[in-house]
Order: C-alpha cells, then structure tokens, then sequence
C-alpha cells in the first residue's frame, strides 16, 4: 500500500527555511572539509541520532489499531461506568497487541503470552484494559516480575535466551506450572492477532451508583475463531515473515475486513470473595466458568490503522491505573504493582507528557488537571491558575473516589496471597491437562519436552518435571520420558 505525502511547497529545515541541496553537504572548497555552518547537514544528524526511545521492557514488539466498543446488555446494576451505561452506546478504542519477551524487532510467530491492552476513550477519562492473550498468569506477586522477566530475556553472559534460566525459574515458581501448560499447549503460538482471545486476566472492581461491590474478569472471544500455529509452522513463519501478526491485523483492515471480538465478564458479588473456593485475586487461577458463567456485554471492533507506527504505537501509553468512575483495582498484589510500574515505565520512556500526545489524551472527556510543565509541554493551560484550591475559578475535585474503599486488618509485613480452600498450584494445571483430548496432550508434551532438553543441568530439568508431576501423574510421567528419549 502507498501513502500520499500531503505536504507540499519547498523543502525546508526544521526551523522552516528553504533548503537548497539535500544531497550534497557543504565544503571549504571542492574535495575540502565540511562545514559546521552546514545547518541543515547537522540538524539532519542530530535529529537522527535521536529517533529512538527506549523500548519497552517487555512487550517491545507490538502492533495497534483503533475502533469501537458497543454496549450489549444492560451492566448497570454492577457499575456506573458511563461508558456501560447504555445498550447500543459506542466508545472509541485503541488496543496494542505485543509479544513479551522479545526485542522490538523480533518475529511475530513466536511461542509467548500475546498482549491485549485496550484503551477506551470514555467521556470520563481513558480506560485502560491491559491484558494478554490468556486468564492466568506465570506469577502471583508484582516482587518476583523483573526476575521472572530476566529469565525470560537475555542472558547477561551469553546474550541469548537460555533454557537453563527460564526452566530453572519455573520450576523454583510452582505457581507458574498452570500459565506454562497453557503456554506449550496448542494457543501458545497464536495465528495471527485476529484469531485469540484477549483476557484482563486479573480480577477488577466494579461498582454501581448505590456503591455496591462486584469483582469482575474480563474475556474477548474472538469473532474470527480461535487458529493457531504449530512450534513447525511457526518456525518457518517467524523466518519467512518477521511481521506475519502485524502486517496480517493491518492488511485485514485495509481490506475492510474489521476484527471483532465479543467481550464478556464473569461477576462475583463481593460477599463471595471470601469464602469462594480459590483466591479470587490470585492471578494463577480462573474461576471455572460453572462458579461464574460469562456473560455478554459487548463488542470490540478494529476498524482504522494508525496512520503514523512511531507517533501511535510505539509512544501509546497503557497504565492498569487509569480507571474511570465506577471501576478500580481488586487487592491482588500482582495488578498492585502493576498500578505503579506503567506510569513509571512511561515517564521513564515516553517522557511526563507522555498524555497529551494524541492517542494517549483523553479524546471524549478533558483532562483537567493541575500537572504543568516539564519537557515538550505545549502550553495548553494558557495563562490559567497552575494551584489548587483558588480564588479565579478552574476545575475542582468531586468528592467521590472512583472506587469503594477495602476493609483490611492485620500487621504491615511480607504476606503471601491467602490461600483458599482449594488452593494449591497444581489442581488447575491438572485439570486443564486432563481437559485436553489425546492429541493436544501430545503436542503439549512434545513442545515442553523439546524445550526442557536444552536445559544443561538434570536437577533443573527434574524440578520442572516434578510439577508437571504434582499436577497430574500422567503428565509428569510421560514428560520425563519424552525429555529423556531427547537427552539420551
Ligand atoms: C507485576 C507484574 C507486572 C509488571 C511489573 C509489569 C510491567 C510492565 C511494564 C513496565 C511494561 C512496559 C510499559 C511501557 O513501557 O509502556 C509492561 C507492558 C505490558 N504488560 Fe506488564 N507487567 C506485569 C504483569 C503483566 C500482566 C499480568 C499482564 C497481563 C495480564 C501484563 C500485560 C502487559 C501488556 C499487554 C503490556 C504492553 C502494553 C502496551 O501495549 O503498551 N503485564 N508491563
């Protein structure tokens, strides 16, 4: 596809001026040196040397698409969300898909978790969604990710992935065994963007005008059907097209061919959470669909490309901390470390304006906030009082907090999440194992067997053997076998 370049007249330097030559620089004499007076020379240099910023520390590699969220049935008895309140209502969206682990250049078709993050540009505020591609995840507590993500990215001595740290994580994190099955299973290496489900995966609050409580999760079904790729296929893929899930989501657009999805939520009255038979707030487990059912509220449609990758994709900002009236965050210690990291991660990457850039501002509501100043600030507040309260008039806080407070109890030190009546790390890999039909159960032990026998040490490759073990016997077994019959 081309684009048109709509500029038109002479060509200019940054600051406007016509430029003369644009393909030779400037020289004290024929054949001499060149010239610091060469401005446009320097200022093409300089602003070279800058066009990166740093890439985000995980999901680096990414691909995005705005559209529209529609309401289909009437949630107001759970949240007052505006947003929600209607069935029929629409809201502009942004969503970024990503791979995790890999550089901003790695390929698509790869075996990794897909993310899913959706920024709804509500009439009060952004609503930021920012999920993956599946319910659960390898973690429970926000302390273990940068260690988790170092063994997931490369080795500080050989530069690479290394199957050692990655098997040796997982198998000292039992919690992980549930989000590794689902992982070497057969949605673990997605066809395309189109074609997976996206999930908020953590439990969020939803509350309504009469300030009850609800706990939430989030589910996206694909409309296009769920299609994956076998470790095979994707191998080939990834060489043949480094860019298959982007170009593939950009090409369906163009064509008119939209992605949709249709967004359910699973609802827990809060009066429940506490005897419920699994934590409702660890992020390793769902709640079987027979506890909570899903129920349809809407959909998600991807209907226009951004126009300009760097400016919308790579500087699109998604905080789980932007919440908007009627919704906010659950007491799992995962999603409460992620409400600091994001915002941190943006200031670091995107800059303390990072907001009022085009797709991150609100664009259905006004930000009208007291934050001033600081680098590539553009002067939008005017002449406007900069301090809050005043005597000139401007915006004023409203006097509800746009959730319901937690009632805790206890001593401040380092708490593991509470454990439930039916916790433990292994009951819902072992069921997800034992769903799978003979075939699946096959794939998944030669995708996990193919990667534990590249680990150099046995005792690393036992200890994560041993929770397949723990979560199915059957599992455990033919895994060791098949790790063996590769390592000989
Ligand atoms: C406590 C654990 C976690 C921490 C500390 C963390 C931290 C981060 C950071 C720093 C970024 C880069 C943000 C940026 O530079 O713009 C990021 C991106 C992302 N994370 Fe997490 N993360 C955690 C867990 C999760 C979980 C559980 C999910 C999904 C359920 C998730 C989904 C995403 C997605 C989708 C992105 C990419 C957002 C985008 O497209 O810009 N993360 N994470």
């Amino acid at each position: 596809m081309t684009v048109q370049d709509e500029t038109t007249g002479p060509m200019t330097t940054e600051a406007g001026a016509p430029v003369a030559d644009n393909q030779n620089s400037q020289t004290a004499g024929v054949g001499g040196p060149v010239l610091v007076q060469d401005q446009h020379l320097l200022e093409k240099l300089a602003h070279f040397n800058r066009e990166r910023i740093p890439e985000r520390i995980v999901h680096a590699r990414g691909a995005g698409a705005y559209g529209k969220f529609t309401v289909t049935a009437d949630v107001t008895k759970y949240t007052r969300a505006k947003f929600l309140s209607e069935i029929g209502k629409e809201t502009e969206v942004f969503l970024r898909f990503s791979t995790v682990a890999g550089n901003l250049g790695a390929p698509d078709a790869v075996r990794d978790p897909r993310g899913f993050a959706l920024k709804f540009y509500t009439e009060e505020g952004n609503y930021d969604l920012v999920g993956n591609n599946t319910p659960v995840f390898f973690i429970k507590d926000a302390i273990k990710f940068p260690d988790f993500i170092h063994t997931q990215k490369r080795d500080p001595y050989t530069g690479s992935q290394e199957a050692d740290n990655v098997w040796d994580f997982w198998g000292l994190s039992p919690e992980s065994t549930h989000q590794v099955t689902w992982l070497f299973g057969d949605r673990g290496i997605p066809a395309s963007y189109r074609h997976m489900n996206g999930y908020g995966s953590h439990t969020f609050q939803w509350n309504n005008e009469a300030g009850e409580v609800f706990w939430v999760k989030y589910h996206f079904k694909t409309d296009q059907g769920i299609k994956n790729l076998t470790a095979e296929e994707a191998e080939v893929l990834a060489g043949k097209d480094p860019d298959s899930h982007q170009r593939d989501l950009r090409e369906s657009i163009e064509r008119g061919e939209y992605p949709t999805w249709t967004v359910q939520v699973q609802i827990m009255p809060a009066a429940e959470a506490a005897n419920y038979r699994f934590n409702p707030f660890d992020l390793t487990k769902v709640w079987p669909h027979e506890d909570y059912p899903p129920i349809e509220i809407g959909k998600l449609e991807l209907n226009r490309n951004p126009r300009n990758i760097f400016a919308e994709v790579e500087q699109s900002i998604f905080s789980p901390h932007h919440f908007v009236p009627g919704i906010g965050p659950s007491p799992d210690k995962m999603l409460q470390g992620r409400l600091f990291a994001y915002g941190d991660a943006h200031r670091y990457r995107v800059g303390i304006n990072a907001d009022l850039l085009p797709v991150n501002e609100p664009k259905a509501a006004q930000a009208r906030s007291f934050g001033r100043d600081g680098v590539m600030y553009d002067g939008r507040h005017g002449g406007a009082k900069n301090y809050e309260p005043n005597s000139f008039g401007g915006p004023a806080e409203t006097g509800r907090a746009l959730w319901e407070p937690a009632s805790v109890s206890g001593t401040t030190e380092d708490h593991p999440a509470p454990a439930h009546a039916e916790d433990d790390d292994f009951v819902q890999p072992g069921n997800l194992y034992r769903l799978m039909s003979e075939d699946e159960k096959q794939r998944l032990i030669d995708n996990l067997a193919g990667n534990i026998a590249g680990v150099s040490r046995d005792d690393i490759a036992q200890r994560a053997i041993e929770n397949f073990r723990k979560a199915d016997a059957d599992f455990g077994k033919r895994l060791e076998a098949a790790v063996q019959a590769l390592r000989g």
